[in-house]
């Protein structure tokens, strides 16, 4: 039987993550320093990375995130589509289960990839519970604000958390007609609040916030209950997300400015590749300590056979 949810073996749960929220409600919010690690609550921020298979998925959690997602970046930054449109539920299925095989701590959370939830709503919540029975996702997150209400609330009453993902949502590309910052004039900051009320109403238990501007992304982050989890948002959100592949400097196509590189284990990855076919080409490697031996004995009789 598993132990996931024994109280106190450091396990991160669904209500784990909605008492993690560090901005209370506005009025009571005097605290100015919005970056810091304690919000108004005495919570510490969210910190949320992705990964795509086993080794980065035991890494991330290990180091200790609270949240590992399973996102539809993946679709371009391990498999090389243009974007993340063209992804599959079943690709998306077989990254999960990696992932989950190498997570142990945080929670695990999986991206539903575009096509997927867009039609049917039965066959979008069949869509979701593939993630949590076949590749054990503990929550799916759905990109999109009002329009996707009657969705999140009824993949909740299907016993699936959801996390949302509202203002640069990747998959509406083409309706944006590109990849913006969201939200910069009224209207369109007056949508995002919306749309971030409507999925905190159908039940999220979190919601993304991307590629929006600080003042509006502090603004919500201060109305709503759930916590928020910004990338490109600013540092008031209740918590950061980051591509993994961005961060240590594996991603080869363009990085957003909020994507801070800790690492370059893309360079790593080039000068040992380099060193090593220099090395074979040179007759360098390898060397004999790497090398396996016969035994004395058999070398003798090996040598024996051959003289005869
Ligand atoms: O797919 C993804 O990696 C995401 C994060 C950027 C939030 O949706």
């Amino acid at each position: 039987m598993s132990t996931a949810f024994d109280a106190g073996n450091g396990k991160i749960t669904v209500p784990d993550i909605l008492r993690r929220k560090t901005n209370v409600p506005s009025s009571s919010n005097q605290n100015s320093d919005p970056g810091r690690d304690r919000g108004e609550s005495g919570q510490r921020k969210i910190v949320c990375l992705t990964a795509y298979d086993y080794p980065t998925a035991r890494l991330v959690d290990e180091a200790g995130v609270d949240i590992v997602l399973v996102g539809d970046s993946l679709g371009m930054v391990v498999l090389g589509y243009e974007n993340t449109l063209p992804l599959t539920v079943d690709e998306m299925l077989h990254h999960t289960r990696a992932v989950r095989r190498g997570v142990r701590k945080a929670l695990l959370v999986a991206d539903m990839p575009y096509g997927s939830f867009h039609g049917d709503k039965n066959e979008a919540v069949r869509n979701a519970v593939r993630f949590v029975k076949e590749a054990g996702a503990e929550a799916v997150k759905i990109e999109g604000g009002e329009r996707r209400m009657e969705l999140i609330a009824q993949l909740v009453e299907a016993e699936i958390p959801v996390m949302g993902h509202i203002g640069l949502t990747p998959q509406s590309m083409h309706a944006f007609g590109g990849f913006r910052v969201q939200g910069k004039t009224v209207e369109a900051a007056d949508q995002l609040l919306r749309d971030a009320r409507a999925v905190e109403a159908a039940g999220a238990f979190s919601v993304v916030l991307e590629s929006i501007p600080r003042e509006l992304a502090a603004r919500i982050t201060s109305e709503l209950r759930i916590p928020t989890i910004g990338i490109g948002a600013g540092p008031e959100c209740d918590g950061q997300v980051l591509v993994l592949h961005d961060m240590i400097g594996l991603s080869l196509g363009h990085t957003p400015k909020f994507a801070r590189r800790y690492a370059n284990v893309g360079e790593a990855i080039s000068h040992a590749v380099t060193a090593y076919a220099e090395d074979v080409r040179e007759g360098r490697f390898p060397a004999d300590a790497e090398s396996y031996h016969l035994s004395s004995e058999v070398r003798e009789r090996l040598l024996a056979v051959r003289r005869s």
